[in-house]
């Protein structure tokens, strides 16, 4: 074969270089140069309002919140921005935020300014494009730049937000392994997906009420919450306060790396290979904590049940790295779930309202009122016409 000379030969290399500043900029996941306003903006929201600077505090709390409220939006027909709303022409103030399962939800403020910040410079940018971008950057600033991955932008806005959707479509604390494999194949995602993203539980909190049922002494003591750990929260005075299902006052932190040292000791918590001084950081250290059975929700005691699930948990313990990439490729599969085909979407002037004008909000509110009508006698006819046949 002839070898490339002279311009022959440059072109190629300069593809090759060409692909690799590329390949060095989306890696090193900090806005490059010649990426857009949006991209950088976001980011720079994102890291102030989680490391803060001279003039804002830095909030623990919103980085999980913002991975968190990406979950939520994509289970529920499709990353759409409709857990944004605060109510919708169809739904009402009865929105998918207001769900059971959407319980300790947050940083819808963050998302507001974010909007309010691209709109000021021109920017036209979908709620849920900037959703899933600031649930991007949150991971990869809680992780310390090693979680990364791309997000494409494209997503269009919802303008439908229901509770009860919220309620039937996600997962719950109590949910059995089957229910959480059903689930996330139900949108083409796999139990290595499941045993990914539920390492998203090494940060944030968690209410008393969804925890619980892992704390009484009448249920089997498998499943309940480690002996020791309990043994941690009694000395605490927290467990008869926390055993009251409807506890939604008291919150503990989901990681048990994020206790203070003394608690740690006292529930006998293992923190081999942990960074514990790196509280709140996103890392594997919550396949640690699970396979210690030291995690508060019972969804994430049921990964312990599945043979091909413990596998990988034992492998993310041991393998941050590999973690930190599987993690990051299912986050990015979770950013791509799309909205059913021929949803109504468009792009939101504000993050909680869609744009429907009162006039075209009656009419619409009534179409969809006669759409389900309609849907429900089209069943009952079809339920008789099979009867009589
Ligand atoms: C597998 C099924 C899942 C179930 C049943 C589940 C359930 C829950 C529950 C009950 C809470 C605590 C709510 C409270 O009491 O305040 C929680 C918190 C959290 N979840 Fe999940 N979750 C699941 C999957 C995920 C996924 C896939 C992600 C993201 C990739 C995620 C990210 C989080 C985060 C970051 C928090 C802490 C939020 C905060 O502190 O604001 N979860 N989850």
């Amino acid at each position: 074969m002839a070898k490339l000379s002279g311009a022959g030969a440059v072109a190629p290399s300069l593809l090759l270089c060409c692909c690799c500043c590329v390949l060095i900029a989306v890696l090193a996941g900090q806005p490059a140069a010649g990426d857009d306003a949006f991209e950088r903006t976001v980011f720079e929201m994102v890291n102030v309002a989680i490391r803060g600077n001279a003039t804002v505090q830095g909030d623990p709390r919103v980085g999980p919140a913002l991975i968190r409220l990406l979950f939520h939006d994509c289970w529920v027909n499709g990353c759409d921005g409709s857990v944004l709303l605060d109510k919708t022409p169809a739904d009402g103030a009865r929105t998918e935020k207001t769900a059971a399962r959407s319980i300790g939800l947050g940083g819808f403020d963050l998302i507001d300014a974010i909007k309010a910040r691209l709109a000021a410079a021109g920017g036209g940018a979908s709620c849920a494009d900037i959703l899933a971008f600031a649930a991007r950057d949150a991971a990869t600033v809680l992780s310390g730049g090693r979680i990364r991955y791309a997000v494409r932008r494209g997503r269009g806005d919802g303008v439908a937000s229901s509770a009860e959707a919220a309620d039937a479509a996600l997962p719950g604390p109590v949910s059995s392994f089957a229910e959480l494999e059903e689930s996330f194949a139900a949108r083409g995602l796999g139990k290595g997906d499941l045993a990914a993203l539920s390492g998203a539980h090494a940060v944030g909190a968690c209410h008393g009420s969804s925890f619980a049922d892992r704390l009484r002494p009448s249920v089997a003591a498998a499943y309940q919450i480690n002996g020791t750990y309990q043994l941690a929260l009694v000395a605490r005075q927290k467990l008869l306060l926390l055993q009251n299902a409807s506890d939604s006052a008291t919150t503990m932190m989901n990681n048990v790396r994020d206790m203070d040292p003394a608690f740690r000791a006292a529930s006998s918590y293992s923190g081999v290979g942990v960074d514990t001084a790196a509280a709140g950081a996103l890392d594997n250290s919550y396949y640690t904590a699970n396979l210690q059975n030291m995690v508060l929700l019972k969804s994430d005691w049921e990964l312990t049940q599945d043979e091909d699930t413990l596998a990988r948990l034992v492998a993310y313990r041991d393998d941050a790295a590999r973690w930190n990439k599987d993690f990051g490729e299912a986050m990015e599969r979770l950013s791509s779930l799309r909205p059913p085909v021929g949803a109504r979407l468009e792009i939101r002037k504000t993050c909680r309202l869609t744009n429907l004008s009162p006039g075209r909000a009656v009419v619409h509110a009534l179409k969809s009122f006669l759409r389900r009508r309609y849907d429900q006698i089209s069943g009952l006819l079809k339920y008789f016409n099979a009867g009589l046949m």
